[in-house]
């Protein structure tokens, strides 16, 4: 009986087993009921008392070794088999796949977007001013007087008098013109910045957001997003205007809305006009502001047409409220949640 021999092939077999079933088989082989320790322990019967303590001090060891090589084993195998389920090394090629999560862009932005390709289409090209303005930007050159009641009507956010005052601005300190600052009430003021550096003919659109100081409500938001429209060339008109809306407004709603043009009043467009669509539920819903620019606001920006080669030249300008635009578009009943980014409501589209 070699012990020696027995240890190391039992070690070896052992060491190789791969599940508890073959843990099960291999124990009873060599710890069982008649299994290979007993066996060395039923020939104890046959040696002298002298031998029989030697063999049977060492078949006890070796039987404590044995079972704390299956011990051992086992404790590797269980160990394995978490490692391999917290992997999710196992595939179960029934299960429905994870679904990849896309974005996209927000109604605002959608509505936003398209407006304005439909525009440069008919050759207009985008323009862009900043959102804090200054007053002279905002309402002195676009012909609002300091105590005009439009003032009232486009109430804003003012900065502090003590604000710093870009050197951007410094040119209209010089210049006498009021730099005091403001939240841009209108998309408008990107009308002057843009004439300051640019001559006739011309067709800019200025998408961008504006800001009121106002209660909020389904038709409402203290801020919002406008697209501004100046178009200055010979002959110009309020007829070339009226079409150039309604075809966009076709355009973009992609049916036939029903559209009603009626008089308005902005001080710096003369005559001006307002635009309304009719709504699913029959209600007009005002969209935009409009008219033939004021000869003021020319003035205003530093722009002389009389020089240029004569008479006819004329401009319309225009203001579309892009929300209204929206919640017409994508049959939404309130303002507020384009602001409220509930992705409820953002998933639908
Ligand atoms: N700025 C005006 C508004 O915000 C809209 C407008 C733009 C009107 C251009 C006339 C010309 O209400």
């Amino acid at each position: 009986m070699d012990i020696n021999e027995l240890k190391n092939r039992a070690k070896d077999e052992i060491e190789r087993i791969l599940d508890f079933d073959e843990i099960e088989k291999s124990f009873k082989k060599y710890l069982g009921k008649g299994g290979e320790i007993a066996q060395i322990f039923d020939s104890l019967k046959d040696f002298s008392v002298e031998e029989k303590k030697v063999i049977g001090k060492e078949a006890n060891i070796l039987k404590k070794e044995i079972e704390s090589f299956f011990e051992q084993r086992k404790e590797e195998i269980k160990s394995a088999t978490k490692t391999v389920k917290q992997k999710g090394e196992k595939i179960d090629i029934t299960r429905p796949a994870k679904k990849i999560q896309t974005g996209h862009l927000h109604p605002l932005t959608l509505a936003m977007d398209e407006a304005c390709s439909i525009f440069e289409t008919m050759g207009f090209e985008i323009a862009q001013g900043p959102e804090l303005e200054t007053e002279w930007y905002n309402f002195d050159a676009l012909n609002v007087p300091k105590d005009h009641p439009a003032r009232d009507m486009q109430d804003t956010f003012w900065l502090k008098d003590n604000q710093k005052v870009s050197t951007n601005n410094k040119k209209q300190i010089t210049n006498n013109k009021s730099h005091r600052l403001l939240m841009r009430t209108q998309t408008s003021p990107v009308q002057i910045r843009y004439m300051e550096s640019h001559q006739p003919p011309l067709r800019i659109i200025a998408p961008g957001r504006v800001f009121r100081n106002e209660a909020t409500d389904a038709n409402h938001g203290a801020q919002f997003y406008q697209l501004e429209g100046l178009m200055i060339d010979r002959e110009v008109s309020a007829s070339n205007f009226k079409a150039i809306v309604e075809d966009f407004l076709k355009r973009f709603f992609k049916a036939e809305v029903e559209t009603r043009l009626r008089p308005g009043f902005f001080p710096f467009t003369e005559p001006s006009f307002e635009i309304d669509v009719k709504r699913p539920d029959g209600k007009w819903m005002e969209i935009m502001g409009a008219g033939m620019v004021h000869p003021n606001v020319f003035k205003a920006a530093g722009l002389n047409l009389s020089v240029k080669s004569g008479l006819g030249w004329q401009g319309f300008a225009f203001g579309v409220g892009i929300d209204r635009l929206a919640i017409l578009k994508y049959k939404i009943t309130d303002i507020r949640l384009l602001y409220q980014n509930d992705m409820r409501f953002l998933e639908q589209f």
